[in-house]
C-alpha cells in the first residue's frame, strides 16, 4: 500500500490499530465483545503477535477497549466507561483515571515535579508579562462595565470583541471574516477539542504532525481517532507523502500548527501553505491550523497564516492569545466558514455556554491598546534572549537542533545511545525537568529528542540549568 514507512514496526502497529478501528466503527465487534486473540488477529493482519498487543494495549489507553485478566480484550461500552457488562461492571470499577489521559498526565507529573530548572513548560515566565497594565485594564473594565460579573456571555462570545477581532484580522492580515466566523474559546485546547468532536467520529481518522502539540494526541486519542503521523522537518512536509496519505486514507482533517511548531520550532514555508490548501480542498480534509505562536518572532515575520490563503472554507484556524498575553484568562478565538460553525456551535454551548465574560471584556480593553503593542515589541526581544542564552551553553555540549527564528521551544537531538527517557529521570534527580521526544510523539518514539523550552526561566537560570543538564547527560 504505503511506499513510505518511518518505521516497519509502527506502521505494522498502526495497520492493526486501524484494522481494530474500522471493526469498530463496522460493527464487527459491538460493545462489550470480545475481540479475536492476540494470535489470531496476528495470523490475520500477517503481523508478530507482539505488535498486536502493542495495538490492543495502546487502544485500550485511548479508552477504546478493555483487557480482563486471563480473557483477552473487549470493546469498551461507552456509557459505563468499561468494557464490561453491567453485571461485571462493578466488579471491575475503579476510581483510576481514564488511561486515554496517561500521555497528558505523563506531562503534567514532569510540570508537576518540583525542580529548579523548569524547561518543560513551554510558558512565559509571568514576570514578563504586563501585569500591571492588565490589573489597571481590569478595573477599567469592571468600572465600565458594573453588570459584567452578573451576565453570561453568548455562546459564540462577545459581539464586540468578535467585530473588533474582525477588523484586527482585516487590517493586519488581510484575512477577510466577518464575526459571526469568529467563535471565542476557553484557549486553544477547548478549540481542538471542540472541532475535533464536531467534525470527526471515533474511527475516523486524521493526519497529525510527527512530532506535534502532546495534548493533541490526547485529544484524539481519547475520541477514539486513528492517527496518521506526517514527519515534519525544518523544511516543512514532504508533500507527496501528504497527498497520498490523503488520497489512500481519505482523513477527515489534519491538525497542524505550521508557525514556530510545538515541539520543533520550525515554520512550514509559504509555498507548503499554498500546496497544503489545494491537496485539502482535493481531497476534502479539513486543515486545522492551531496558530498559537504567530506573533511570537525574533526577526521577521513569518509567512502568513494558511487560513490566509483559503478561499473555499478548508481551514478551520485557531488563535490563542493565553499564552502571551494572559493565561490566566485563557482567551482565544475558532475562526471557521458558516458550514463548519455550524457544527461546532451546539457543542460550545454543551461544553460551557460561552467563555466567561470578564476575562473577554479584559483581553478586549488590553488587546486594543496602544499597550499591547509595546508589550509584544520588548516580549520578542526577551524571549530571543533567552533563546540565545540556553543557545550559548547547549553549543557546548555537542547536541543538535535548529535554532528557531520564533516560539518558545528548542527541539534537541541527543548523541546516539543516550536515551530521552533515561536523561530525563537523571534530571530530576538534578533539578532539571524537559520534555522527553516520546511525549510528543503520536507513536511514542523519539526517544533521542527532547524539547527544551526556554520562555520560563531568566537567562542565569537556563544557563545553570542547561550545564547541569549537560553534565547530567555524562552519568546516564
Ligand atoms: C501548539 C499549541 N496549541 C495549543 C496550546 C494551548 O494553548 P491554550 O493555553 O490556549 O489552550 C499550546 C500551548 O502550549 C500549544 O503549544
Amino acid at each position: 500500500m504505503s511506499k513510505m514507512k518511518p518505521l516497519e514496526s509502527s506502521s505494522m502497529r498502526l495497520k492493526v490499530e486501524q484494522a481494530v478501528l474500522e471493526g469498530l466503527r463496522t460493527g464487527e465487534w459491538k460493545e462489550g465483545e470480545r475481540l479475536p486473540s492476540v494470535r489470531s488477529m496476528a495470523d490475520r493482519l500477517g503481523v508478530h503477535r507482539l505488535t498486536v498487543l502493542k495495538a490492543y494495549s495502546r487502544l485500550e489507553q485511548a479508552g477504546l477497549l478493555a483487557s480482563r485478566y486471563r480473557s483477552g480484550y473487549f470493546v469498551k461500552s461507552r456509557e459505563s466507561g468499561t468494557g464490561f457488562s453491567d453485571s461485571e461492571h462493578e466488579e471491575h470499577w475503579t476510581y483510576a483515571a481514564r488511561p486515554g489521559y496517561r500521555n497528558r498526565s505523563r506531562l503534567s507529573d514532569i510540570h508537576r515535579q518540583p525542580v529548579q530548572y523548569r524547561m518543560s513548560e513551554a510558558l512565559l515566565d509571568p514576570a514578563l508579562l504586563p501585569n500591571r497594565f492588565l490589573a489597571a485594564h481590569a478595573k477599567e473594565v469592571l468600572d465600565q462595565h458594573p453588570m459584567v460579573l452578573s451576565t453570561y456571555s453568548t455562546v459564540m462570545g462577545d459581539l464586540s470583541l468578535r467585530e473588533g477581532m474582525a477588523q484586527y484580522f482585516r487590517d493586519r492580515y488581510g484575512i477577510v471574516v466577518a464575526a459571526d466566523e469568529i467563535m471565542v474559546t476557553t484557549g486553544s485546547s477547548q478549540a481542538i477539542d471542540l472541532v475535533s468532536r464536531a467534525l470527526v467520529k471515533p474511527g475516523d481518522k486524521v493526519l497529525i504532525e510527527r512530532p506535534t502539540y502532546s495534548p493533541a494526541i490526547d485529544i484524539f486519542g481519547q475520541q477514539g481517532i486513528g492517527m496518521l503521523p506526517v514527519e515534519l522537518t525544518p523544511e516543512g512536509f514532504d508533500l507527496a507523502r501528504v497527498e497520498e496519505l490523503m488520497r489512500l486514507e481519505k482523513p477527515r482533517m489534519f491538525y497542524l500548527n505550521p508557525t514556530f511548531h510545538n515541539p520543533t520550532g520550525y515554520t512550514v514555508p509559504g509555498e507548503q501553505r499554498k500546496a497544503l490548501i489545494e491537496l485539502a480542498e482535493r481531497y476534502s480534509c479539513i486543515l486545522i491550523e492551531d496558530d498559537v505562536y504567530y506573533d511570537l518572532y525574533f526577526d521577521n515575520p513569518p509567512p502568513p497564516p494558511m487560513f490566509y490563503y483559503d478561499t473555499e472554507g478548508f481551514v478551520v484556524y485557531i488563535r490563542s492569545y493565553s499564552k502571551y498575553i494572559a493565561p490566566g484568562i485563557r482567551i482565544s478565538f475558532l475562526i471557521a466558514r458558516p458550514s463548519v460553525m455550524e457544527a461546532i456551535f451546539p457543542l460550545k454551548a454543551l461544553s460551557d455556554a460561552g467563555t466567561p465574560l470578564l476575562g473577554q471584556k479584559i483581553f478586549q480593553s488590553f488587546f486594543f491598546s496602544a499597550r499591547m503593542q509595546e508589550h509584544i515589541v520588548k516580549l520578542r526581544l526577551a524571549v530571543r534572549l533567552r533563546k540565545e542564552a540556553l543557545e550559548r551553553v547547549l553549543a557546548r555540549s555537542g547536541w543538535q537542533w535548529e535554532s528557531p527564528d520564533g516560539g518558545l521551544n528548542l527541539w534537541v537531538r541527543l548523541p546516539e545511545g543516550l536515551s530521552a527517557e533515561l536523561l530525563l529521570a537523571r534530571g530530576l534527580e538534578q533539578s532539571i525537568a524537559f520534555v522527553p521526544g516520546s511525549i510528543c510523539d503520536p507513536i511514542g518514539e523519539m526517544d533521542d529528542r527532547i524539547r527544551l523550552s526556554y520562555s520560563l526561566l531568566g537567562e542565569k537560570s537556563l544557563e545553570e540549568g542547561v550545564e547541569r543538564l549537560i553534565r547530567a547527560a555524562e552519568f546516564v
